[in-house]
């Protein structure tokens, strides 16, 4: 398979490329990504020099350049990952969020459609379904019903991508997992932002009363989904993806602080998000039963060895937490 990986540079993504690389020594992988503030080449350093992987930087509103790399590679898959991520940066710009992950995502399609590509995947998520209340879960036919600009564009997203295979008859599967946390995440992103923070013996904000609910997935747990929903997806399919692992926020901040060893006192409680969904929680029954899927991690050795990560990599993210983060930081939160 020659496959196409747009936003490889980011979190997800680059966790992506790496185990498709060592899964996969066959395949070649071709990632393009426009290096947004979130995408960082140095999450894939070691592979840089495999003969079977590429890097392209690219916008993927640009068909031109789509084309010319899916014909000059012969690609036969693409997975999207490409996106504007983060939920809090949509509340203060929601622009982009529409540019990239709304006509990012057609023009794709479009090249797709256009180059016989066999199977695309789009990486969605369970933010499209909304809040849920203390019970219940997320399948594959709740109702779409965002509430952030993210997520709002990410619905959108999936209803082109529903489209382009009823309309056209496009080989296509959309994946709708949890949160994820592992190595390489962005530190604007919960977890992350709170191992930082309190290694800078900085303040950890935690909006309104830190009770949301969020059900957290190992990153190389997604990345052993979408390999299965890459290869055995049954066309035209949404497959939820999810560990049941729902925790408050606050919970998992205190055991990021107790494994580190430092005073809860660093925690300071903020202004909430503004919509902020209270609940989300997946039922994953649909990709275990149809394509034999299930994770690998359990969330406290996960988050033990991400803390282990995080501290193994201070030059990673030392680097991105200056310059420009630090203009974003201090808009978000005031200085703390
Ligand atoms: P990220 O922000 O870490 O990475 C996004 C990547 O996309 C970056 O490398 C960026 O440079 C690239 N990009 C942005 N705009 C682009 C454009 N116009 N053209 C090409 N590349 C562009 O995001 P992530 O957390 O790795 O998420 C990846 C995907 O997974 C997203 O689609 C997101 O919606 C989805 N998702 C994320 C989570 C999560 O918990 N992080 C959970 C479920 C689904
Ligand atoms: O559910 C999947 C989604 O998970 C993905 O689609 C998104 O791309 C990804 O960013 C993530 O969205 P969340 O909004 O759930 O993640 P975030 O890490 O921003 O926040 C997790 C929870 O922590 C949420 O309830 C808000 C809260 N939070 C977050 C930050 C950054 C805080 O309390 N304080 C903070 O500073």
């Amino acid at each position: 398979m020659n496959i196409l990986v747009t936003g490889g540079a980011g979190f997800i993504g680059s966790n992506f490329v790496r185990y498709m690389l060592d899964t996969y020594p066959d395949y070649q992988i071709i990632n393009y990504d426009l290096l947004t503030y979130a995408g960082n080449l140095e999450n894939l350093k070691e592979y840089e020099n495999r003969k079977n992987y590429s890097f392209i930087k690219g916008d993927i509103r640009n068909k031109e350049l789509l084309q010319y790399v899916v014909k000059k590679h012969r690609v036969n898959a693409i997975i999207n990952f490409a996106a504007e991520s983060h939920v809090d940066r949509s509340i203060s710009d929601p622009g982009i969020f529409v540019k990239t992950n709304v006509l990012g995502t057609q023009v794709l399609l479009d090249v797709a459609k256009e180059n016989n590509i066999v199977k695309y995947v789009q990486i969605s998520t369970d933010e499209v379904y909304g809040s849920l209340g203390e019970d219940g879960f997320f399948i594959e036919t709740t109702p779409l019903s965002p509430n952030s600009p993210y997520s709002a564009s990410k619905a959108s997203s999936d209803l082109f991508v529903q489209a382009y295979h009823e309309t056209y008859g496009m080989n296509v599967n959309i994946t709708r997992c949890s949160n994820n946390y592992g190595p390489f995440h962005f530190p604007e992103k919960l977890i992350p932002l709170m191992i930082t923070n309190a290694l800078e013996g900085k303040s950890l904000p935690v909006y309104g009363d830190g009770k949301n609910v969020r059900d957290w997935l190992h990153v190389s747990d997604h990345c052993s989904a979408i390999d299965l929903v890459l290869h055995n997806g049954a066309p035209g399919e949404v497959y939820n993806i999810g560990g049941h692992n729902e925790k408050q926020n606050i919970d998992v901040i205190k055991e990021i602080l107790n494994i580190l060893e430092k005073p809860h006192s660093l925690i300071q409680f903020i202004e909430d998000r503004a919509g902020h969904d209270r609940r989300y929680a997946i039922d994953a029954t649909k990709i275990r039963d149809d394509l034999g899927w299930k994770p690998a991690y359990d969330f406290e050795k996960g988050l033990l060895e991400t803390v282990n990560w995080y501290l193994n990599n201070k030059a990673w993210w030392n680097r991105i937490k200056s310059g420009e983060y630090q203009r974003y930081y201090e808009t978000q939160y005031g200085i703390l």
